[in-house]
C-alpha cells in the first residue's frame, strides 16, 4: 500500500495563489465580459531587458553549434555568473562574498522551500506572521511541528522581534512579502545577536532587494556585522530583471557557516547544500544563466533600473490612490507590495470578494499569509501602468 505523507493533509487544500486563481477563474466564467485587473500574485508584466534577450539569443546560437554546445553545467552554476554576482552584488558594496559561496538555481521559491531539507526534522522554526507561505508550508510538508509565529503588526512596524525561547531556524524576508516593509540594520543586528546566542541559523530572503530605494536599508544581511556566521541569503532575478517566467535565483552560504550534529560536531552547511543540489537538481539552463549574467554591466544595470523604476512608479500610484480613497497603507516605498488595512473591519477574504465583484480588481487577502494578516490586503505594483491607473480610477469612483 502506498501510504501518503499525511503532513500534506495539514496544509490548506490549495496554495494561496492557486486558490486565488481558482476563484478568479470561476468569477470570470460567470462574468465573461468583466475586465478584471490582476494585482494579486507578484508576477511581472514588462518584457525582459534587452541585454538579457541579446545574451540569451547568443547562447541559443551557441547551443546549435557542436563547438560551443553545452550539456550538463557545473553543479553550483556557471562561474561566469557566480563571479559577476559576487562582484556586482557584494564586492562593489564592500561585502565579502565569493563565487564559491554562491549556488545558482531556477528561482528563490525552490531554494526557500528546499533549504529546510538540510536541517534536522526536530528543528524549531520561527516565521513572521504574516509570511510568504513557502517557508511555512515546506516545513509542514517535512513534518516539523515546532513552529513559533512572530507577530508583525502595525504597532511593531511589521518588524518581527526575536522570541523569548530558543529556536533553531529563523526565516526573515526584507523587503517583506507581503507587508512591503523592510528591516533596518538595528533590527537585523538584533537577530544576528539572537542567532549567535542560540546557535540558530537565519534564512534571509532578499528576493526584493533591488526595490530598496532608501540608502540606510540593508540590501543584504551581510551588510550587518556577524551575519556571515549565522545567515544564508536568498536572491532572485525574478523581480530584479523580470525573470518570473525565465527562472533564475541563487543562494549564498558562507564558507564558515556551520550546523551541528547530534554529537556536537560542526558541519559546513555549504557542503550539505551542494550534496542536496547535486543529487536533486541538474542546474539552471545555460541560456538562462547567460541572460542573468547580462544584467551585470553598466548597460544591464541601467536597463533593470528602468524596469524597477517603472514598477515603483506604479507603487506610488497605488499608495496615492488608496490613500486618497481613505485606506491606511503600508509598504510600497522599498518594495513592490502595498499592504492595506481593509475598510470597515471586513475580513481579508470578504474584501477580496468585494473588490473582485464590485471593482473587478484582484488582490491577495492578508489572511492567506497568516493570522496576523487578517484584516489586511496586499496589492502588487507589478501590473502594467495602464492597469494600475485603471484600478485606482475604479477605486476612486
Ligand atoms: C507573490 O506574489 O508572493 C510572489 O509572486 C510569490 C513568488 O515569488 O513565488
Amino acid at each position: 500500500m502506498a501510504r501518503i505523507n499525511e503532513n500534506y493533509l495539514k496544509l490548506p487544500q490549495n496554495y494561496l495563489f492557486t486558490e486565488i486563481a481558482r476563484r478568479v477563474k470561476i468569477f470570470q466564467s460567470e462574468n465573461p465580459n468583466a475586465e478584471i485587473i490582476k494585482l494579486g500574485i507578484g508576477d511581472v508584466t514588462q518584457p525582459l531587458p534587452k541585454v538579457c534577450l541579446d545574451a540569451m539569443n547568443k547562447a541559443v546560437a551557441e547551443m546549435g553549434n557542436a563547438e560551443t554546445f553545452r550539456g550538463y553545467g557545473p553543479e553550483q552554476g556557471y562561474l561566469f555568473l557566480r563571479e559577476k554576482i559576487a562582484e556586482w552584488n557584494y564586492k562593489k558594496r564592500g561585502l565579502n562574498v565569493s563565487a564559491e559561496e554562491i549556488f545558482i538555481s531556477d528561482g528563490s521559491k525552490c531554494d526557500c522551500g528546499n533549504i529546510q531539507e538540510i536541517f534536522s526534522l526536530d528543528s524549531k522554526i520561527a516565521v513572521a506572521d504574516p509570511v510568504y507561505p513557502v517557508y511555512l508550508d515546506s516545513n509542514i510538508m517535512a513534518g516539523r511541528t515546532e513552529i513559533i509565529y512572530l507577530p508583525c503588526t502595525a504597532e511593531n512596524n511589521f518588524s518581527p522581534a526575536p522570541p523569548a525561547e530558543k529556536v533553531d531556524l529563523i526565516y526573515l524576508c526584507s523587503p517583506n512579502n507581503p507587508t512591503g516593509t523592510t528591516l533596518d540594520k538595528a533590527a537585523l543586528a538584533n537577530w544576528i545577536d539572537y542567532a549567535k546566542k542560540n546557535d540558530a541559523v537565519i534564512l534571509y530572503d532578499a528576493a526584493y532587494a533591488a526595490y530598496i530605494s532608501e540608502e540606510n536599508i540593508p540590501r543584504s544581511i551581510y551588510e550587518v556585522d556577524g551575519a556571515r556566521d549565522v545567515a544564508i541569503e536568498f536572491r532572485s532575478f525574478s523581480k530584479t530583471a523580470g525573470f518570473t517566467g525565465t527562472r533564475c535565483g541563487y543562494v549564498v552560504i558562507p564558507e564558515n557557516l556551520c550546523g551541528t550534529t547530534s554529537s556536537g560536531e560542526k558541519i559546513p552547511l555549504k557542503n550539505l547544500w551542494l550534496r542536496r543540489q547535486s543529487t536533486k537538481f541538474n542546474g539552471t539552463a545555460y541560456i538562462i544563466q547567460r541572460g542573468a549574467a547580462a544584467i551585470y554591466s553598466d548597460e544591464g544595470q541601467a536597463q533593470i533600473k528602468t524596469l524597477i523604476d517603472y514598477y515603483m512608479i506604479n507603487a506610488k500610484i497605488i499608495r496615492a490612490g488608496l490613500t486618497a480613497a481613505g485606506f491606511t497603507v503600508y509598504g510600497g516605498i522599498n518594495a513592490p507590495y502595498i499592504w492595506l488595512k481593509t475598510p470597515n473591519n471586513l475580513s481579508s477574504w470578504n474584501f477580496f470578494d468585494e473588490l473582485l465583484k464590485k471593482y473587478k480588481i484582484v488582490g491577495t487577502p492578508g489572511a492567506g499569509f497568516g493570522s496576523c494578516g487578517e484584516g489586511f490586503f496586499r496589492l502588487t505594483s507589478f501590473g502594467s501602468r495602464e492597469n494600475t491607473l485603471a484600478a485606482m480610477e475604479r477605486l476612486k469612483n
